[in-house]
């Protein structure tokens, strides 16, 4: 049956929770590449939002960082790349995944030397060490929750590490991105007791930190923010702001421990599901490379961003006007036929394998290397001390159209 275009809600948050709206997402991309979605009950600011869709189209949409701002365009006075407004010089503007060029690129330029090559070489020792503690652990047991026993154990830890906290706080850190980031006990735009609560907590922690780390510098990334110095091009130049300090600690803990926790479970699912990949993983570890990537396309973890057009802009005969919200649905782009042969299939021999789930261009994910690298240990290490895996009851997901997450996913190892 066809969907009725009038009918599609992506603001209704049930939507996912039983894993990607692969058909709403087919039917956008073949007969209305940029779509107006109108409001609806469920959406946010009571406003609609044009959604791009196609692999080409969302590559152009994050590439034309200065027609589609991350922070705000026209006469629009909030922003951000969330579907709700996000307050000004508050959250849009402030993030760094928030802000434009040039401000954006020297910010950026700071925290890039942190997680390049050569500093996660240094970390790999640690993180392997780790992985394989957190593996040898839940293994023992015969069957564990994967979500919360591994997929998040090695994120968190490594965020630990990166950012510079003692690792007996990380679970803190889990706790504020669940709250901030699965939607339980609220719908989008709303507050919970629970999501206020762990928003305080996170800011006054993160301002103690930064406290810290500015009296007495360390080798972290944090640190780094702490004590910088930006140049006047990047207006104004000194320090970081306050609150800008504060958001990167937050954007960090947010973006460092859940999504890289959902890839590692989908990933895992995807094996699970398909027996005949993990027995061919066994066999030839040269394929481990493709398979992670193979598994970020699957799980799409970040579902979108949002941008705001700056210019009135023509595409595929719609005209977007200037200061309307333009969201990038880089899950639909990951399984667009017009990019992927046969994407609903789960191969880990994929080549190319040209997904967006870490974004493209100026905003490009700033841990994609970290993720990458976590994804790597906890596969190969599985692969060493596994022989086949199945799942020992209901895996269960978040409620989310912006993070395709689980909160529990029960998994039986046989050694
Ligand atoms: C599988 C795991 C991950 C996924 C799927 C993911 C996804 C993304 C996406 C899609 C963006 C682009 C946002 C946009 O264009 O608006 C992004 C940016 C970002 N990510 Fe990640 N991310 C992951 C892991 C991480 C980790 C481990 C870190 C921390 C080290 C991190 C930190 C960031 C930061 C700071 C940005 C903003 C970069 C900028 O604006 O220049 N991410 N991520």
């Amino acid at each position: 049956m066809t969907i009725d275009l009038d009918s599609i809600d992506l603001t209704d948050l049930s939507l996912f929770t039983a894993g990607p709206p692969h058909e709403v997402f087919r039917r956008l991309r073949d007969d209305a590449p940029v779509f107006w979605h109108a409001p609806t009950a469920h959406t946010p600011d009571g406003e609609g939002f044009w959604c791009l869709t196609r692999h080409d189209d969302v590559v152009w949409g994050a590439r034309e960082a200065a027609l589609l701002s991350s922070c705000t365009g026209g006469d629009r006075a909030a922003g951000g790349t969330l579907i709700e407004d996000l307050p000004l010089h508050f959250a849009a503007g402030v993030l760094l995944n928030m802000q434009d060029d040039p401000r954006h690129h020297h910010i950026r330029k700071l925290v890039t030397p942190s997680v390049s090559p050569r500093s996660l070489r240094r970390l790999e020792a640690e993180l392997a060490v780790r992985c394989g503690d957190i593996l040898d652990a839940a293994i023992a047991q015969g069957e564990c929750d994967f979500l919360v026993e591994v997929a998040a154990e090695l994120p968190l830890q490594a965020i630990a590490s990166l950012v510079g906290v003692p690792q007996a706080d990380r679970h803190r850190f889990m706790e504020w991105a669940d709250a901030a980031l699965d939607y339980r006990d609220r719908e989008l735009g709303e507050q919970s007791e629970r999501s206020l609560r762990a928003g305080t907590e996170m800011f006054q922690y993160g301002s103690r930190l930064l406290a810290q780390k500015r009296a007495c510098p360390a080798d972290d990334l944090l640190s780094v923010i702490a004590t910088a110095q930006l140049p006047e091009e990047a207006g104004p130049g000194g320090p970081l702001t306050d609150i800008e300090q504060q958001m990167f600690f937050n954007l960090l803990v947010a973006a460092g421990s859940e999504t890289t926790r959902n890839a590692i479970t989908a990933g895992l699912l995807g094996l699970v599901e398909h027996p005949e990949q993990w027995g061919a993983l066994k066999q030839d570890r040269s394929l481990l490379d493709s398979a992670v990537e193979e598994m970020l396309r699957w799980a799409s973890s970040t579902t979108y961003n949002r941008r705001t057009a700056t210019a009135d802009i023509e595409r595929h005969g719609q005209t977007i006007s200037a200061g309307e919200k333009v969201v990038l649905w880089w899950q639909a782009a990951n399984f667009d036929e017009r990019a992927f042969d046969h994407p609903m299939e789960f191969d880990i021999r994929r080549d190319p394998n040209p997904h967006l789930t870490f974004g493209i261009g100026t905003h490009f994910c700033l841990g994609a290397k970290l993720a990458r690298l976590e994804m790597r240990l906890v596969f190969d290490g599985l692969l060493d001390r596994v022989d086949a895996l199945e799942t020992a009851g209901p895996i269960e997901r978040t409620r989310s159209n912006k993070h395709a997450g689980f909160r529990h996913a029960p998994v039986r190892f046989r050694v």
